[in-house]
């Protein structure tokens, strides 16, 4: 849970970094349809939720700098049983003023006028560059005199970058169901035929456990298909001799967990299969081993490239000098992605990796990051030995940069090949 008072003093951080004189509003998400009168469930605005607590649409946050004092306004939904009876309860703006530590609550309806008001005198405006170009008019129409303008996301972003201890707690707890979804699945997978049995499991664990949703669209990735980065069809039947690429993750009180596991659908790795999985296992620990503060992910990128190259020299999956192989980047074609993104309330977090210069941020203490080393080896690719083709393996953890180094989150969610092996005939 985070408090009221934290979110408080996330926005007091924020007007810290307005100019005096300003003026900066973030607006909820808008509901997005699927399909003629469907919807697609809805989620929060991450920043906007960020700064507010606040769930639910039409509603907006409006933080008025002044040259040594700020003033923080939330607008919301106006109640209304005609639309309550189909849609639910609303909050609206009385119970919303006492609830949430702003200086005052007005219904969204009355966004534009007093937008208006409060852009009086002012000479910047700041809102998120990325909403659709229907909103920036109306929230330009309002604030006609003001006419510089800048991103709100970057400031709220850099601060979304360091987690506070009731964050880190939610992502233990997302972990902790991702932890039951991934040894279910490692459990039940040799009972089930196809990729969508299994990716059920995993999310009939995350709905039951009271996760929101998942943090992005599972990956159920049985032989082939796991060489397929975003694989999310999930639609195979598992074969018995193959490997599944699970990359899976629930998203719990709207923080993302995102974990990769890769598991024997027989519940038994082939010696090809164990000798490619060691590989991607023993870089995967050397490179959590290297995280604490003032590390560059731009270095833990440049070690893993380095690892995983000599280990595809070692199994005869490229041929040549280390060095050069690097140079010329032939590793990329079986390892094309990065080791590990920020995570927080995106699985993506879009906390910036590099500062207003250019110059890359280093790791800090309370950063969350995942790292995820892989190798996909294309069944038709004929310059591999013939027993490592239709091999595609991923292994990712969630990291939480501390003080002293790190501490993996989700260390309880296992990979060693005897213990999947084990954990697979353990019965439910
Ligand atoms: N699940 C998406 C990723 O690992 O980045
Ligand atoms: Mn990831
Ligand atoms: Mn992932």
């Amino acid at each position: 849970m985070i408090s009221q008072k934290e979110y408080k003093r996330r926005r007091l951080n924020v007007a810290k970094t307005l100019k005096a004189n300003s003026v900066a509003v973030l607006l909820s998400a808008t509901p997005k349809t699927r399909s003629n009168d469907t919807e697609y469930p809805y989620r929060q605005n991450s920043n906007f939720y960020y700064l507010s607590g606040f769930k639910e649409d039409n509603a907006a946050l409006v933080i008025v700098r002044e040259l040594r004092t700020y003033k923080v306004y939330l607008f919301v939904a106006k109640k209304d049983e005609a639309v309550e009876l189909w849609t639910g309860k609303r909050v609206g703006a009385k119970k919303a003023k006492e609830q949430f530590l702003v200086d005052d609550v007005y219904e969204y309806q009355e966004l534009e006028a007093k937008l208006k008001e409060f852009s009086e005198g002012k000479n910047q405006l700041y809102y998120d560059f990325s909403l659709e170009s229907s909103e920036v008019d109306v929230l330009k129409k309002a604030t006609k005199n003001v006419t510089t303008h800048s991103d709100i996301s970057t400031s709220v972003q850099l601060l979304r970058a360091i987690k506070s201890e009731a964050e880190i707690a939610i992502i233990k707890k997302a972990l902790s169901i991702t932890q039951e979804a991934h040894h279910t699945a490692m459990q039940k997978a040799k009972s089930l035929h196809y990729e969508y049995e299994l990716q059920a499991e995993i999310e009939y664990v995350f709905k039951k456990s009271g996760a929101y949703s998942d943090a992005y669209t599972s990956i159920v990735a049985s032989a082939n298909a796991a060489n397929t980065l975003h694989y999310v069809s999930n639609t195979q039947a598992l074969q018995k001799e193959s490997l599944i690429l699970i990359d899976a993750g629930c998203e719990y009180a709207y923080y993302a967990s995102d974990i990769t596991r890769t598991i024997p659908a027989s519940g038994k790795f082939t010696e090809a299969q164990k000798e490619l999985y060691e590989m991607v296992l023993s870089v995967e620990k050397k490179i959590i081993k290297m995280i604490e503060p003032n590390m560059l992910r731009s270095e833990l990128q440049k070690k893993s490239e380095e690892l995983l190259c000599e280990g595809m020299v070692r199994l005869g999956i490229l041929k040549g000098s280390v060095k050069k192989l690097l140079k010329e980047k032939a590793h990329k074609k079986y390892y094309p992605h990065g080791i590990g993104h920020w995570m927080g309330l995106d699985v993506h977090d879009e906390c910036p990796y590099k500062d207003a210069k250019g110059k890359e941020i280093p790791l800090k203490a309370g950063m969350v990051m995942t790292i995820e080393p892989g190798i996909y080896l294309d069944a038709a690719d004929e310059k591999i030995p013939k027993k490592y083709r239709g091999i595609g393996i991923r292994i990712e953890d969630d990291i939480l940069v501390t003080k002293n180094g790190y501490e993996n989150l989700s260390e309880g969610i296992i990979k060693e090949v005897a213990q999947i092996e084990q954990m697979s005939h353990s019965s439910l």
